[in-house]
């Protein structure tokens, strides 16, 4: 076989090939024109290159130069046509992407434990008619001690025993003496009286406050310089200490099972008196969960109530102790360490 015809075939291959791959409209009908042409048994080219064979030893060189151009050109063409059907319709799937893989899930936040025990503790007083006070966590001794019936001289206002703000050895003064960091949510107590006076005069009181409390211990399995307590406040005429003890049972069988019990231990808290400890008894074993007691009538005076006319109990109970038995947590660093694997399981 002579050169020309050779070459006239090539170029009439290139071609026909460059118009089925241009003229391919989805991806199965440019893989039907790549069969044509490239296949490797029946392909066009294929076929061309057998002629190769053929030609004139003196002509060889050139047309196997040629041959490859066209098999260069052919394939370009190819993979043109590929990346235009590809990039142009959205049905269009990027090569290596597997949409039978499971997607991606997005990391989801996690609510605290402690706060997931805030939100239960408020749900259950609510029902009992309890609603939410909140007070701030910078407090002044007026409310965290003078009211509270705390005098100066009481061991609770040492500075060991608490977070006085203090900048370079100077007290932090926010109006009624050293600023510091309560030590009680009974502080709620005082704030909620006097602006009931104002908002609700002689109207009763039912409130829960749930919330930071401050103290300079080591922390240790059971201790930690912040927890939370969750303080109740009931003022109206005629409250009893039976009523103190029916809420707290209610909430208790609530919150840690029916067969919960409840125990009062005789105590002292300078604003309450009587003042007892409370104690539930869970798994078989007394369990101190708190304090509480009868509304002292020093506290009423101080902001305003009349003690004869008015009577009321208050309670004040450790939140994380609380959620640490329900849960079944035995460290309470475990719950401030930050370690998502420990409180992912909440
Ligand atoms: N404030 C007391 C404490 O922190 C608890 C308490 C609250 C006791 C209300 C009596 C009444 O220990």
């Amino acid at each position: 076989m002579s050169l020309q015809p050779f070459l006239d075939r090539l170029d009439q291959l290139q071609s026909d090939a460059q118009n089925a791959f241009d003229g391919a409209a989805d991806a199965d009908a440019l893989e039907a024109a790549r069969v044509t042409f490239l296949g490797a048994k029946n392909g066009q080219f294929k076929d061309v290159q057998k002629m190769l064979g053929g030609i004139e030893p003196a002509d060889k060189r050139a047309a196997g130069m040629r041959l490859n151009d066209v098999k260069q050109a052919i394939h370009t063409a190819f993979e043109t046509a590929q990346s235009q059907l590809g990039g142009g319709g959205s049905s269009q799937i990027e090569p290596g992407f597997d949409p039978s893989l499971p997607g991606r899930r997005p990391r989801l936040g996690h609510i605290h434990p402690i706060t997931q025990t805030i939100d239960h503790l408020t749900e259950i007083m609510g029902r009992m008619g309890f609603e939410v006070a909140e007070g701030p966590e910078v407090e002044d001794p007026f409310h965290n001690f003078v009211a509270l019936n705390i005098p100066e001289d009481h061991p609770a206002r040492d500075p060991l025993d608490n977070f006085y703000l203090a900048t370079a050895g100077t007290a932090v003064d926010i109006g009624e003496g050293d600023a510091l960091l309560r030590s009680q949510t009974s502080t709620v107590q005082i704030r909620v009286m006097q602006e009931r006076q104002n908002s609700a005069p002689g109207q009763p009181i039912r409130i829960i406050s749930l919330g930071r409390v401050y103290r300079p211990d080591a922390p240790d399995a059971t201790h930690f310089p912040m927890f939370h307590q969750m303080e109740g406040l009931f003022v109206d005429e005629h409250v009893t200490m039976a009523n103190l003890k029916t809420v707290l049972r209610v909430f208790a069988n609530n919150y840690l099972g029916d067969d919960v019990e409840i125990r009062f231990r005789p105590s002292f808290f300078p604003f309450t008196e009587p003042s007892v400890e409370v104690d539930f008894l869970w798994n078989g074993t007394w369990i101190e969960f708190g304090g509480a007691g009868m509304v002292d009538p020093n506290v009423f005076e101080a902001v305003g109530y009349d003690p004869e006319k008015v009577s009321g109990f208050a309670f004040g109970l450790g939140v994380e102790r609380l959620c640490m038995r329900r849960h079944g947590i035995t460290d309470i660093r475990d719950l401030y360490s930050g370690d998502l694997r420990f409180l992912q399981q909440f």
